[in-house]
């Protein structure tokens, strides 16, 4: 999830010119800057959620920093963001945390947390949480130890959480334990899908929220972003109370056990087999290569980690990056395009780019690279990868039939029983093209629809494509992230010594 503020405007028009994507390699080939590590975290995952509050469509979008009120579309998505969630003592007690590499506060419901709906309080079931930290046994509360301050994070989904921030003992694999402020959250609108009791933000520090006090609606942001992207709340004259303190990620980082491997690498898993599997979290080391489960085919390419070109501080907060462009099929004539069920309008594109039939060869498309444009953040806890929406427009034009959008600026959908042809999809990052595997390009999900005979909700299937439009922030800005079908579809090392992340290949694997 990032919590990254988000307005709307235009995107500029990039150049097209050809890639050539590396040769795979078989796993044995692959050469490693990076140490192996014996102590992988195997994460859970759940795929489908069917007893959760609804989200509006436009919700998997990046937040504004205003809550939105439920909306009044007939199709409702349910649900969040598939969870992938790792084991991780807090205290005595051991919970099931969301990974979430696009935010950095971690957090624990406490038992007495409040569940609201928007501002509407509901009961703790609605939430549907794992568990939570309890307090009655003395035991966990004797390692706990209170600050007069709190955490609250919006989420870009808007959902939020709140609650004292309390020092206390962290510990996820046997050489990895210390001490660490924790959220114990009192107050939520947020969804555990019956797997999580809260969230591992692994991003950096400057991206935690910390306000003085015990009233978690005494917080106030400081901002950030360039005021030409997020408009009036960009305002960095606005009073704000916001301080930051020492995430989880860089308090291991300091640990002198990690000093010369101060990097995580994830591996997160398509979970073919429906059996849980969210593949691997390894701390100070990578997996396996050749381990099923992983199957790494290509050799590691590595990218600088960049602070967000609009932010005025010039801090990294986000695991951010610069993508080179994509790669799908390319169109041939425009006079025999078929995408007249949708909004897209072809003079949107240049005219090399419009969506017509398809070939069968992929071309590369290749962004702009000026003024941090083709920024991405890479975020685990994103169920879609979102691209300027010239991109996004091309490449849902080659499904058959193609994806449509029920209203300007929705999500791109698809017809669940009719899709037939699912086009080729890929990342160029460092000079090397990362194709996902079609499994990872179509996301289902159970949604219930407004039957206007019936006059109620009736359940029904809702499919959409993987690759969606990024909402567009201001200043030509657009929140482009490489989410879930992405990370799903490679290793990656965050490597926060270094200052990058390395990137290899794996779209076929056990899982
Ligand atoms: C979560 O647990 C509750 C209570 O046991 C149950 O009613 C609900 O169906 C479960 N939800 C999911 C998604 O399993
Ligand atoms: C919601 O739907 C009602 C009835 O169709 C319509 O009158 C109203 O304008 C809609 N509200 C919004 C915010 O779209
Ligand atoms: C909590 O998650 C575990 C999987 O780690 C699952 O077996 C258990 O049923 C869940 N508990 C609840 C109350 O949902
Ligand atoms: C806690 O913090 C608040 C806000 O800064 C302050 O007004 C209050 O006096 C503090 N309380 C204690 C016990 O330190
Ligand atoms: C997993 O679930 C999906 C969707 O329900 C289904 O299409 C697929 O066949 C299942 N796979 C296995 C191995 O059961
Ligand atoms: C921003 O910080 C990066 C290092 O993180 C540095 O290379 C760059 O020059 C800085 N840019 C500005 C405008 O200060
Ligand atoms: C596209 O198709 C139309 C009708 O089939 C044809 O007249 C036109 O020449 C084609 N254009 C190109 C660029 O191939
Ligand atoms: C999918 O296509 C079928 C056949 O054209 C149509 O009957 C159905 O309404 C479509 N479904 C949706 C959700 O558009
Ligand atoms: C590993 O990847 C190769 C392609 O690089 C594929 O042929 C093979 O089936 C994969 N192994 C597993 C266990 O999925």
């Amino acid at each position: 999830m990032s919590s990254l503020s988000s307005n709307y405007l235009l995107l500029a028009v990039s150049t097209l010119s050809s890639l050539v994507a590396s040769a795979p390699q078989h796993a044995r080939d692959v050469q490693s800057p990076y140490a192996h590590s014996s102590h992988s975290i195997e994460l859970k995952s759940i795929k489908r959620i069917t007893s959760e509050p609804f989200k509006d469509a436009t919700s998997l979008h990046a937040r504004s920093s205003q809550q939105t009120s439920p909306s009044n579309e007939t199709v409702h998505i349910l649900g969040h963001a598939p969870l992938f969630a790792a084991p991780v003592t807090i205290g005595y007690q051991t919970f099931n945390l969301l990974i979430d590499t696009g935010s950095a506060d971690s957090w624990i419901a406490d038992s007495y947390f409040s569940c609201m709906y928007g501002v509407y309080p509901m009961s703790q079931s609605y939430c549907a949480l794992n568990s939570t930290f309890v307090h009655d046994d003395g035991l966990s509360d004797s390692v706990t130890s209170a600050t007069n301050s709190t955490f609250f994070v919006n989420y870009a989904d808007g959902s939020y959480v709140g609650g004292p921030l309390r020092t206390t003992y962290v510990s996820m694999t046997p050489d990895l334990a210390f001490s660490q402020l924790i959220g114990f959250a009192s107050t939520m609108d947020f969804t555990g899908g019956n797997l999580t009791s809260g969230v591992l933000g692994l991003a950096y520090s400057p991206l935690t929220n910390q306000y003085p006090g015990t009233d978690i609606w005494n917080s106030r942001p400081c901002y950030w972003e360039s005021p030409d992207v997020v408009g009036s709340q960009g305002n960095p004259d606005v009073p704000c109370n916001q301080r930051n303190y020492v995430g989880v990620m860089q308090s291991f980082m300091s640990l002198d056990s990690f000093r010369d491997r101060q990097y995580f690498a994830l591996a997160l898993s398509r979970d073919s087999s429906n059996n849980s599997n969210g593949g691997l979290l390894t701390f100070g080391g990578t997996p396996d290569y050749y381990d099923a489960k992983v199957n790494v085919s290509s050799p590691f390419v590595s990218t600088p980690i960049e602070p967000l070109a609009f932010d005025l501080k010039n801090l990294t907060r986000y695991y951010t990056i610069s993508v080179e462009g994509f790669s799908f099929p390319a169109f041939t004539n425009y006079s025999t395009a078929t995408t007249t069920s949708s909004y897209y309008s072809n003079t949107d594109l240049p005219s090399t780019h419009r969506p017509l039939r398809r070939t069968t060869t992929n071309q590369a498309y290749t962004m702009s690279q000026t003024d941090g444009k083709s920024q991405y953040i890479v975020d685990s806890g994103t169920e879609i990868t979102t691209i300027p929406t010239v991109y996004a427009a091309a490449f849902n034009s080659l499904f058959d039939p193609p994806a449509y959008q029920e209203y300007t600026d929705g999500l791109w959908l698809l017809n669940c029983t009719t899709l037939s042809f699912v086009p080729s999809f890929g990342v160029t990052i460092a000079g090397q093209t990362f194709y996902h595997n079609p499994e990872d390009l179509v996301i289902r999900k159970p949604s219930q629809e407004y039957d206007y005979d019936l006059e109620e909700y009736v359940d029904t299937e809702v499919c959409f494509s993987a690759i969606q439009a990024a909402s567009e922030l201001g200043g030509g800005y657009t929140s482009n992230v490489l989410g879930q079908p992405t990370l799903k579809n490679v290793l990656a090392v965050f490597d926060v010594g270094a200052s990058k992340i390395g990137f290899a290949a794996r779209p076929y694997y056990e899982s």
